[in-house]
């Protein structure tokens, strides 16, 4: 049967009349589990990491899913199974990493605001090292070691002064951000590191923004971390690694970023060029691992055409996909059934009792009540960042690979919702 994929995404296509992901199609997905509902192609989820993996063939890379673009368990046991780090940025991460069966040796701890609590929780698992972001972080850790009688594994994230050329919501690496260590200050926060008893200078690292779609941030950041580096060992504190953080972003409506693989062949020819070439690296990429693979499938309630706009509302809102209303984020969305009808514009918007819960403005689209609607690239940064706004359950998830369709997380449930709560007496 003729197959039409989407371009940008390798594992959806329509076959016949109907989209699948891999060899399922979404359609019975729906009718079995119900809408909205996540589905994610476990071979997109591979086919990224290995683009990766091609472009450090022969190296000493950890790659550390950054897990915050998609937390849930199956998916952190998927790529602990391909041999994946993951970069965290709090207990609750690290719990998940330690119950999907990941090794703490191979977890980065990130983050402006590790408590004391999470930091001694951290080293009794045996994280394999902690990405530091302010001096009072490095002296809170140092303590909390020595009140175990450890020594810490620490990196400095530094904040190289890059534009990541990408929203300002989501650029950390430029002086106005709160993260990272600023420019100036790293050799002399080296050195202090260096000097307390409870700490062991690893690495640096930095991560200059997300959904990064060119590739000269990331050479400009290589630069600067090298020049870093030199001054750092110069200044008698030898560094084991080097973590470039995660970012590059993904083809949401039309995007063209660099393949991981060229990027980064271009990124180790600057590290031999100047004399780095056997240095251990690290990357921690989120988006770019997970975003493409995932779709969400609801189903279109109501049709309301009006004089100024016509609303098509669906059974999805902005508790399971906040990026439009966060980040005026576009996501596309097509039918899962093509109809032949003509197609008019449409807002597509969710049931929440807000002007803000909007999916996407001014879709062109064939659609009746009733038909099913999936919203692409919905892998990362949707089901990790859903709410229980206006008490709506949080959707369901499913891992399909080929024909097999695996359900990773049932849909929530009133009652999992009201658990922890108490009635005055
Ligand atoms: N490492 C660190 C230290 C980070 O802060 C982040 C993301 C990553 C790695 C992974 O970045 P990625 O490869 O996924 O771009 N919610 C926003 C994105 C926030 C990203 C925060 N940090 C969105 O939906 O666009």
């Amino acid at each position: 049967m003729q197959s039409d994929r989407l371009p940008g995404h390798p594992h959806i296509a329509y076959v016949g009349d109907e989209l699948f992901v891999e060899k399922t199609a979404l359609s019975t997905l729906a009718q079995q589990y119900g809408t909205p509902l996540f589905v994610y192609s476990r071979a997109s989820m591979l086919a990224a990491l290995a683009t990766y993996q091609q472009g450090f063939a022969g190296r000493q890379v950890q790659i550390c899913y950054a897990m915050k673009a998609n937390s849930t368990l199956a998916v952190i046991q998927l790529f602990a199974k391909a041999g994946c780090g993951f970069d965290v940025v709090s207990q609750g991460e690290m719990q998940r990493v330690l119950a999907a069966g990941g090794l703490a040796s191979r977890i980065i701890f990130s983050g402006v605001g590790k408590t004391r609590a999470e930091m001694h929780a951290a080293l009794k698992a045996g994280v394999g090292c902690f990405n530091v972001e302010s001096e009072a972080e490095l002296v809170a850790l140092n303590e909390v070691a020595l009140s175990l009688g450890r020594q810490a594994p620490v990196s400095i994230r530094v904040n190289p002064n890059v534009d990541p050329q990408t929203h300002p919501y989501i650029s950390t690496g430029l002086k106005g951000n709160k993260f990272g260590i600023a420019h100036e200050r790293v050799v002399q926060t080296y050195q202090r590191a260096a000097a307390l008893p409870g700490l062991s200078v690893l690495g640096i690292d930095c991560h200059i923004g997300s959904q990064i779609t060119q590739e000269s941030p990331y050479l400009e950041a290589m630069d600067r971390m090298l020049d870093l580096v030199e001054a750092i060992e110069a200044a008698g504190v030898p560094l084991h690694h080097i973590d470039m953080g995660g970012g590059l972003g993904i083809d949401y409506n039309g995007e063209t970023p660099p393949e991981a693989a060229g990027l980064w062949r271009k990124l180790l020819e600057k590290l031999d060029a100047r004399g780095f070439g056997e240095r251990a690296l690290m990357i921690e990429p989120g988006r770019s691992l997970v975003g493409n693979a995932g779709v969400c499938v609801t189903e279109v309630l109501y049709l309301k055409p009006g004089e100024q706009k016509n609303f098509c509302i669906v059974d999805a809102a902005m508790n399971d996909l906040p990026r439009p209303a966060m980040y005026q984020a576009f996501h596309q969305i097509v039918p899962v059934k093509p109809r032949a009808t003509n197609a008019e514009t449409w807002e597509v918007v969710g049931p929440i009792c807000e002007s803000g819960d909007w999916i996407g403005h001014d879709r062109v689209v064939s659609v009746a009540q009733g038909d099913l609607l999936a919203v692409l690239s919905a892998g990362a940064y949707c089901m990790s960042m859903a709410s229980n706004y206006n008490t709506r359950n949080r959707a369901a998830e499913v891992l399909v690979d080929g024909s097999q369709a695996d359900l990773i997380r049932a849909r929530e449930s009133y009652s999992d919702q009201m658990r922890l709560e108490r009635l005055l007496t």
